[in-house]
């Protein structure tokens, strides 16, 4: 459930009194884009990877903002509503203007946040296990931008909800890309391999750290998309997100993976996953 306050160009309001104009280019064009950062024990983890992020996406649609300023405002809107683990939005749209596609030089970026609390990991919190279905990728060739423009992404999605499963992932001329909201990693013959961060996949902040924790594991790791028609036959898959964090793909288009459950790989690197968030935000 989202926080009571938000944040929206300069002010903390009350959700129920913060409002964009109708001429927000964010909802005629979704011109803008986004961060989801997840805060454990009052610290946001990964921020400065996150803040890059936001830069390599505002430059990316030539959207010029100073950016490091939103990181003092994500952590006010925390702790003004309160919360000590939560889930925080970052969204710099283009502003408002009477409806054109060509972009004005005078714009004001509309800058809005806002906070939802999230669990902890101070705990003995398990691994989450998840079905998935695959379906067509057929985004825009920029996924490296974390851009609002996510049709595509929300339909994948319902449809995976509609087939009872927890996530879409998207399959581009006959490879895994990523999730609808995550990325994916299988597990063949004890390697890991997931998609390269490339054009077609947002480069998850989430799966970079799983990168390095499965290099200081020795577990062989190679950034190499694979087939589709490979997933049912992987020992494991699982998928990274700011949202999910891990979480292992059991079932994928009805079929299990592995012996349907977490794989040994997919829980050593939760394990290290959740040493590496304690470690850095000073949980327990
Ligand atoms: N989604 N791929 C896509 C398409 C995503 O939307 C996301 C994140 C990821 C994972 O990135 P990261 O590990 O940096 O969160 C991969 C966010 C959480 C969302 O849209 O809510």
């Amino acid at each position: 459930m989202s926080a009571p306050l938000v944040y929206l160009n300069g002010q903390y309001l009350d959700r129920s009194d913060a409002a964009l104009s109708i001429d927000e280019r964010g909802v005629y064009f979704a011109d803008g884009v986004y961060e989801v950062v997840r805060y454990f024990n009052g610290k946001a983890f990964t921020l400065a990877e996150h803040l890059d992020r936001l830069k390599r996406s505002l430059d990316g649609i030539d959207l010029a903002w100073d950016a490091d300023a939103i990181a003092a405002i994500s952590d006010e809107l925390v702790q003004r509503n309160g919360l000590t683990d939560a889930r925080v939005y970052w969204q710099v749209t283009r502003g408002s203007a009477p409806r054109n596609h060509v972009i004005a030089d005078d714009l004001v970026p509309t800058i809005y946040l806002s906070a939802e609390e999230a669990q902890t990991l101070a705990g003995d919190e398990p691994l989450a296990t998840i079905s998935a279905i695959t379906t067509i990728d057929d985004r825009w060739h920029n996924c490296w931008i974390k851009s609002l423009m996510l049709l595509p992404n929300t339909l994948a999605k319902t449809k995976a909800a509609k087939a009872g499963a927890g996530e879409a992932i998207f399959v581009r001329d006959g490879r895994v890309t990523e999730g609808g909201a995550t990325n994916c990693f299988a597990v063949f013959d004890g390697e890991l391999y997931t998609h390269p961060a490339n054009r077609y996949i947002l480069e998850g902040i989430t799966r970079n750290v799983v990168i390095e924790l499965a290099k200081s594991l020795d577990i062989p790791l190679h950034e190499q998309a694979f087939s589709s028609a490979d997933l049912p036959g992987a020992d494991e898959v699982f998928i990274t997100g700011t949202g999910t964090l891990l979480a292992a793909v059991t079932e994928v288009d009805g079929k299990p993976i592995g012996e349907g459950g977490a794989g040994t790989i997919t829980r050593q690197l939760w394990d290290a996953f959740v040493d590496r968030v304690r470690s850095d935000c000073g949980v327990g």
